[in-house]
């Protein structure tokens, strides 16, 4: 099976895949597939932007094995848990701020020795400063109006100089009105003073008017 970025590797179906961490355990029903020694787990584009913006053609991946993950917006872990087999020797603290999804969450972190479950709202992110260092990733996937705002907060607070953000924007949660290109490069624009941005890839056919921005943290 072919590595295409650290820790992600393509099937023979041209399906996305990561080193299951947890092997035997499922997150989501994805399939297991065994490959010698190890176990590496489908990663789904309809179920996760992330899987979608690497088939997409997303050239940045900044996670690496020994990557700190800031990760808001966790939900039932489904994308963190992809993120957790690839940053295997490192951290994914995980943001929910939804009661019902984080029962599931903690269960998915139980398996998983680099995950740390966080109920919070990440609009409120001195909240868990007790909880984190400062980190090398911060990923997002919040379908807030407020998307950029609560981004910029938490990079602030807990990204690295020189660290990258991968924002997760649905067009419509933030204005419902206008046509998702030009809602994609107002977001785009409010990440300008603190960011350099490196890429903006639509995830078209997998999620309608949804784009994932790549940025480096750069004074
Ligand atoms: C689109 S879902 C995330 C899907 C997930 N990233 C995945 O791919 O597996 C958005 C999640 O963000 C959570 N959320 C919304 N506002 C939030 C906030 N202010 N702080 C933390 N989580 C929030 C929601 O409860 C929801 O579970």
């Amino acid at each position: 099976m072919k590595e295409i970025y650290p820790g992600v590797y393509l099937t023979e179906g041209d399906r996305l895949a990561t080193v299951n961490l947890a092997p035997g355990r499922r997150v989501y029903g994805e399939r297991l597939i065994a490959d010698g020694e190890r176990e590496l787990r489908e990663w789904n584009p309809a179920r996760s932007k992330l899987s979608a913006a690497l088939l997409k053609g997303l050239k940045t991946l900044p996670i690496e094995r020994k990557s700190s993950v800031l990760y808001l917006g966790a939900a039932t872990g489904t994308t963190a848990s992809h993120v957790s087999d690839i940053a295997a020797e490192g951290r994914v603290f995980s943001v929910e701020s939804s009661v019902t999804p984080m029962s599931k969450l903690i269960e998915v972190c139980r398996d998983r020795e680099n995950m740390i479950p966080i109920l919070a709202d990440a609009n409120r992110p001195e909240v868990y400063a007790p909880l984190l260092e400062e980190v090398d990733v911060i990923y997002q996937d919040i379908a807030q109006r407020n998307q950029a705002e609560i981004l910029l907060k938490n990079s602030d607070l807990y990204l690295k100089e020189g660290g990258h953000i991968l924002l997760a924007v649905k067009s419509k949660s933030i204005d419902s009105t206008r046509k998702a290109g030009s809602v994609i490069s107002d977001e785009v624009a409010k990440l300008k003073d603190l960011f350099r941005i490196l890429e903006v890839v639509d995830l078209e056919p997998y999620e309608k008017d949804h784009a994932m921005i790549v940025a480096v943290k750069a004074p």
